[in-house]
């Protein structure tokens, strides 16, 4: 019995590996017009700055750092924010909600492309035990449970992999641990065939604050 659960692990698990290759290639067809770094700037400075920070390295750890991360994801997150024809927002946040509200197509891609230009600071893990755990999970997944290698997918660096996979690398680990349970209890996301709804599944909550203390420090 052990034997025929680890074939239907291994199945499924190449079945996600082979759904995000279809889902790598349709996803470089969008975010190809640029957007207006200065502009961006502007509302940046004057309403994200307060959370995000004026250069987008945040400060505090439930506010991600945005300095760096793909224009096209960062155009994606603000969409999903936003609640469409009634229907409940894609991604469940009251603070990114009223945010989002005002901004327009435009202002989103603005905001992306200056986001994407700045620097990111490098971070670093406070529990280095902790973070030994984390790397194995990050580099070589979970056989067992058939949770796959993060770095698959969000680059072995953690730079991801632009268009569909963000950034990771030195973003705070409370941040990436509440975003793994959202993605379990499906408050990001209403889609039961994510990748990262599946993924998140199958990991324990020790293996989520693991994985998420090496990705703190990882550059
Ligand atoms: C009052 C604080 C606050 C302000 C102001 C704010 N944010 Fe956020 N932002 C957050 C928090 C908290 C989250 C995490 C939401 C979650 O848990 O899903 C977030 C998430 C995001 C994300 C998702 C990042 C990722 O890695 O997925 C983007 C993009 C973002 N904010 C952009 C903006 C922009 C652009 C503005 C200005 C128009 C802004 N935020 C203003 C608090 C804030
Ligand atoms: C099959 C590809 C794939 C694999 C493997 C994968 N991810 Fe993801 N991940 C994604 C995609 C796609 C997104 C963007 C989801 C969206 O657009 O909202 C994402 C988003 C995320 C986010 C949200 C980032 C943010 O800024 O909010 C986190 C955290 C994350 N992944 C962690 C992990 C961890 C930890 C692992 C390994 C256990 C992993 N991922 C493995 C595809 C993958």
């Amino acid at each position: 019995m052990q034997g025929m659960k680890l074939v239907s692990n291994v199945v499924a698990f190449a079945a996600l590996v082979l759904s995000h290759q279809i889902f790598a290639d349709t996803a470089t067809e969008t975010g190809k017009a640029p957007g207006d770094a200065a502009k961006g700037q502007e509302i940046a400075t004057q309403v994200c700055a307060a959370c995000h920070n004026a250069d987008g390295n945040s400060s505090i750890p439930a506010n991600p750092s945005l300095a760096g991360q793909h224009a096209e994801y960062i155009i994606k997150q603000l969409k999903n924010f936003k609640s469409q024809d009634g229907k409940p927002a894609e991604r469940e946040s009251p603070i990114m909600a009223a945010m989002v509200a005002p901004l327009s197509p435009d202002d989103m891609k603005n905001l992306a492309a200056y986001y994407a230009q700045q620097t990111p600071k490098p971070g670093v893990a406070k529990d280095k035990l902790l973070a030994e755990q984390g790397e194995k999970i990050y580099r070589g997944g979970n056989l067992e449970t058939s949770v796959p290698a993060c770095s698959g997918c969000h680059s072995p660096n953690g730079a991801g992999i632009p268009t569909s996979y963000p950034r990771l690398a030195g973003q705070h680990s409370e941040y990436v641990a509440a975003q793994l349970r959202a993605f379990r209890t499906e408050q990001r996301t209403k889609d039961a065939n994510n990748e990262m709804h599946i993924i998140a599944t199958r990991m324990s909550e020790r293996e989520m604050q693991a994985v998420s203390e090496f990705i703190s420090g990882l550059r």
